[in-house]
């Protein structure tokens, strides 16, 4: 038998697998074909105070080995979101996890504190790194000052866990991690999409309607990995890796690199359960390297 749960500040999680933000709907959607009480946790999509409708189609496009998205955080607001997608989580065996976005700081601070008020929730994502948005969003993720700001204003009014989820699109991913443990952040994830954008040689115009998306699948896994490796020497707060992970092996690597969790994302959109197969095989991986916890491999990459 090995040991597959993860602690995350006062936090249980079964399995140290959870799925992205934005690919996975709100979750719920997925208990129709496997039972998502088995995931580490779920992110739901990024929430706003109020309903976005998102960017201009066409809004996704399939790239070699990923996708660029530029959905632009369409989604139903808060006030929906508590009386429509909450109460289905009453009965759901799993940490949910709610990515949130906001234009300006006053705006995340007034969704975090009213959502610290629902006990469905275990942790706050803060999205300090979508590309698709011209305010808010990666704009504050790349100044490790705003994010400081930001995040011990969070803290202030909200006592869940606070997980930030960093932009990859910055010189130094690591300084902005500092800064979300500087302002007391229990967790960073990363990374979030590459900028990119395709141009349709028929129209000769860029083929995303906002231009510019961002680049997410297994194309850019080693980039991910090395920014989870380097950012793991220089913060003590746990990371949780997200970028290209589409099988248990690219998983144990992301671990190997010093990710205490993983998410998967575009993978979702390929094999709606693969979260499931990669949960088995990091389990069938500890057990052929005879190794009974998986918290034993955080960083092992390391000297
Ligand atoms: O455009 C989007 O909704 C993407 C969000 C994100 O990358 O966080």
């Amino acid at each position: 038998m090995v040991n597959l749960e993860v602690k995350l500040s006062n936090l249980r999680f079964k399995n140290p697998v959870l799925v992205a933000s934005g690919t996975f709907g709100w979750g719920i959607e997925y208990n129709r074909f496997f039972d998502i009480g088995l995931l580490g946790g779920v992110i739901v999509k990024g929430l706003s105070l109020n309903p976005r409708q998102g960017n201009p189609p066409p809004r996704i496009v399939e790239t070699p080995c990923g996708m660029l998205n530029s959905i632009g955080l369409q989604n139903i607001g808060l006030e929906k979101f508590v009386s429509e997608v909450l109460p289905q989580f009453d009965s759901i065996r799993t940490n949910l996890i709610v990515n949130i976005y906001g234009s300006e700081i006053g705006e995340f601070v007034e969704l975090a504190g009213r959502l610290n008020n629902y006990k469905q929730i275990a942790a706050l994502e803060i999205n300090v790194s979508c590309p698709n948005v011209k305010a808010g969003g990666a704009a504050f993720g790349k100044d490790p000052e705003v994010v400081f700001v930001l995040i011990s204003s969070i803290k202030k009014v909200c006592d869940k866990t606070i997980i930030v989820k960093l932009t990859p699109n910055v010189t130094d991913i690591a300084l902005i991690a500092q800064a979300a443990q500087s302002a007391k952040a229990d967790a960073v994830s990363l990374i979030n999409t590459l900028t990119g954008m395709i141009i349709d040689t028929k129209t000769k115009k860029p083929f995303l309607g906002n231009k510019f998306g961002g680049l997410s699948g297994p194309a850019i896994y080693p980039v991910g990995l090395k920014m989870v490796y380097e950012t793991y020497e220089k913060v003590n707060i746990p990371i949780i890796g997200v970028g290209g992970i589409y099988n248990a092996d690219v998983a144990v690597q992301y671990i190997l690199a010093g990710a205490s969790m993983i998410q998967i994302g575009t993978a979702n959109f390929v094999e709606p359960d693969i979260s499931l197969k990669i949960i088995e095989g990091i389990r069938r991986y500890l057990e052929d390297e005879e190794i009974d916890d998986v918290n034993k491999l955080v960083g092992l990459a390391h000297n």
